[in-house]
C-alpha cells in the first residue's frame, strides 16, 4: 500500500519541506543519481558540500577516522569552487527532486560576498543558503566567525547584503554560550539556525604515537553526540523565535522525534547515512507511523511540544 505522505511536511520559515530530514553537508555525493527517486525517498531537502569562491583539494593525510560509535572528519572544505559548481554541480543537482540547500563557507568578507551574489542570479535553482560559519578544519574564517555573537553577527549581515534569499545559518558548538550566538544571528537577519556543526575532538594513532590528523584536531559526528546536540537544540529554540534545525548524531526515528519535541522544525541527517543508505526512507516511515498512532495530523504540530510540560 503507498504510504501516505502528506502528514510530513514541515515548512523553515518560507521553506516547504515535503519531509523534516534533511541530508547534511559534506556527506552526500553530487553525482545527480542522488538527487532523485529512489535514493531521495523520506528526504526534504538535501545541502551541498561547503562552497568557497575558489577550488579547495581539501587537508592533506587521513580525512576521516572511525570512532566506536562516532566519526572524526578533518575534510577541510575540498570543493570544485563557484564557477564549476555553478556551470555544472547546480544544474544537476536542482534537476532532481529534493530541495537543493547551497552550504556556503564563511571566507573573507569579499569572498563571501562574491559566491552569495553569484547564488543570488540562481536563486529559482535553490531553496536556501546554509552559511557555514561553523567549519572546525580550517585556518582562517570556518568556525572563528561562529564561536562568538559579534563575529556570528558581523557574518550573517555580510551575507544579508548579497542574499535575498531563505538564509540559515550552521552554528557551532565551540562557543561558549550558543544562546548569545543564535540571538546575535537572528537578530543580523538569519532566517534559520542549524544546530550544530561538529565537535572539536582528536585521535591519537598509537602505532605511530602521534595524532592522526594533519590538524590534530577534527570534527567528530555520529551517534555519540546526539545528546550534546539536542540539549544545543533545546537550548537554542528557547533563546530564539526563528526556526531552528537539528543536527548531530540522528539515526533514529526517536531520534528525530525528539529534536523536534525539543524544537526543531527539520532535522538534519550525516554520519548516520555511510551505515545506511536507505536510513531516510525508513524514518520517515516510523515518523509517520508515530503522527499517526499519536493522533497528530501534521509534522508541525510536534515542534517544541516536549517544552510544554516544564517550561
Ligand atoms: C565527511 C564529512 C564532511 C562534512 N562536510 C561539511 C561541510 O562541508 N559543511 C558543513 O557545514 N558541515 C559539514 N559536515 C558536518 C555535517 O554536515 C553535520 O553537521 C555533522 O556531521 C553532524 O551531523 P551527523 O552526526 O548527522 O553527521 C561534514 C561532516 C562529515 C562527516
Amino acid at each position: 500500500m503507498p504510504v501516505d505522505r502528506k502528514g510530513s511536511e514541515v515548512f523553515v520559515g518560507k521553506v516547504a519541506l515535503r519531509s523534516p530530514l534533511i541530508i547534511a553537508s559534506g556527506t552526500w555525493p553530487h553525482g545527480p543519481e542522488y538527487w532523485r527517486s529512489p535514493v531521495t525517498t523520506g528526504v526534504g531537502a538535501a545541502c551541498t558540500k561547503a562552497l568557497t569562491l575558489h577550488p579547495r583539494t581539501g587537508n592533506p593525510g587521513i580525512r576521516v577516522w572511525e570512532t566506536p560509535c562516532g566519526l572524526l572528519n578533518s575534510i577541510g572544505l575540498q570543493n570544485p569552487g563557484l564557477e564549476q559548481f555553478l556551470m555544472i554541480d547546480l544544474p544537476s543537482l536542482s534537476s532532481g527532486d529534493v530541495e537543493v540547500v547551497v552550504n556556503v563557507a564563511m571566507e573573507t568578507e569579499e569572498e563571501t560576498g562574491k559566491v552569495l551574489a553569484a547564488l543570488s542570479e540562481k536563486q529559482h535553482l535553490l531553496g536556501a543558503v546554509e552559511l557555514n560559519i561553523s567549519c572546525p578544519n580550517v585556518d582562517g574564517g570556518g568556525m572563528a566567525w561562529g564561536s562568538d555573537p559579534v563575529q556570528a553577527a558581523r557574518a550573517i549581515r555580510i551575507a544579508r547584503g548579497n542574499w535575498k534569499g531563505p538564509l540559515w545559518a550552521k552554528l557551532t558548538p565551540q562557543c561558549g554560550d550558543i544562546s548569545l550566538v543564535a540571538r546575535a544571528a537572528e537578530d543580523a537577519g538569519a532566517d534559520a539556525l542549524v544546530v550544530a556543526n561538529t565537535w572539536l575532538g582528536m585521535a591519537i594513532d598509537t602505532n605511530s604515537g602521534t595524532p592522526v590528523f594533519s590538524r590534530k584536531y577534527a570534527g567528530l559526528s555520529g551517534p555519540a553526540v546526539f545528546p550534546l546536540s539536542l540539549r544545543l537544540v533545546w537550548e537554542v529554540s528557547s533563546a530564539v523565535g526563528i526556526p531552528v534545525i537539528g543536527c548531530g548524531g540522528v539515526s533514529r526515528v526517536e531520534d528525530v522525534l525528539s529534536m523536534m519535541l525539543a524544537g526543531a522544525s527539520a532535522v538534519e541527517i550525516g554520519t548516520f547515512h555511510f551505515t545506511d543508505l536507505s536510513c531516510f526512507s525508513r524514518i520517515e516511515e516510523g515518523f509517520l507511523e508515530y503522527l499517526s498512532v499519536k493522533g497528530y495530523a501534521s509534522a508541525m504540530e510536534l515542534i517544541g511540544r516536549g517544552k510544554r510540560k516544564v517550561d
